[in-house]
């Protein structure tokens, strides 16, 4: 995926301004930043939700803007909001947005099973996913973003609010994903969760990237990588602290 120049202004103020960057194929890259530094609107331009007011982004050599369809067949995207229907169980949500994204219905219900094994909830499939833990339905939402076997999967903020069950099993899924051959974009700020889980890093603050590079090349420029904190980095890059 590359994005280039991706800029988008709310209320003539701009949200994301002038973003550039490079997702390789089959790697975890994060973008890591604080409350408001514009990553969701990031996303949703990467993801031919919002269309951008400059720029363009090209996944596997498809526009969003000229060749949305294209993009979308190769893409899954886990928004930050749950997105599911509460009174469905966890294979019913799976096998609706399945057929939503063109599965036919035998594919559908066998891509559902896979994909609840994936996301540890088999033993629970078919219990109404308003019952859920939070965690559980943030793992059903991820499972639902992976129903058509995206080559690129968007995670927003996978891991805000929910139990430390949910959490381990959402970074073995991630890793899993990886080692498959997914590549991933995930959004957090969490600096310790982006440091163990991510190859390649972009630090985002107030609607720009101001860093790309792997958790290592960044400490490298703020002091030793051993003893240097994500934190520290951002801090360094903006003068500011990186706050939960
Ligand atoms: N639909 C919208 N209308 C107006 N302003 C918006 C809209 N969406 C986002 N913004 C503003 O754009 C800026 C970036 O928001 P965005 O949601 O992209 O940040 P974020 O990095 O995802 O933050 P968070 O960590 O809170 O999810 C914020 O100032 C936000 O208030
Ligand atoms: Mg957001």
């Amino acid at each position: 995926m590359e994005a280039e120049g991706l800029t988008k202004y709310f209320d003539g103020v701009a949200a994301v301004e002038d973003v550039s960057f490079v997702i390789r194929r089959k790697e975890i890259f994060g973008l890591l930043g604080p409350n408001g530094a514009g990553k969701t609107t990031t996303i949703r331009m990467l993801s031919t939700v919002l269309a951008p007011d400059a720029g363009d982004v090209c996944v596997g050599g498809h526009s969003v803007i000229r060749e949305g369809d294209e993009v979308r067949k190769r893409i899954g995207i886990c928004p930050q909001e749950l997105a599911l229907y509460p009174e469905l169980s966890a294979v019913d949500n799976l096998v609706f947005f399945g057929r939503m994204a063109g599965l036919s219905g035998h594919e559908a219900k066998a891509r559902a099973r896979a994909v609840l094994v994936g996301v540890g909830l088999e033993a629970r499939g078919s219990e109404v996913v308003k019952k859920y833990s939070g965690g559980m339905q943030r793992r059903v939402n991820i499972g639902i973003a992976l129903m058509n076997r995206p080559e690129l999967l968007f995670l927003d903020e996978p891991t805000v609010g929910i139990d430390p069950q949910s959490r381990n099993h959402i970074f073995e899924t991630v890793l899993a994903l990886r080692a498959e051959g997914t590549t991933v974009l995930y959004t957090t700020h969490y600096m310790e969760e982006a440091d163990r889980l991510c190859d390649r890093i972009g630090v985002m603050d107030r609607g720009r990237i101001v860093a790309v590079g792997t958790p290592a090349e960044l400490k490298r420029q703020v002091g030793d990588p051993d003893r240097t904190t994500l934190e520290e980095v951002f801090l360094h890059l903006t003068g500011r602290s990186l706050r939960d």
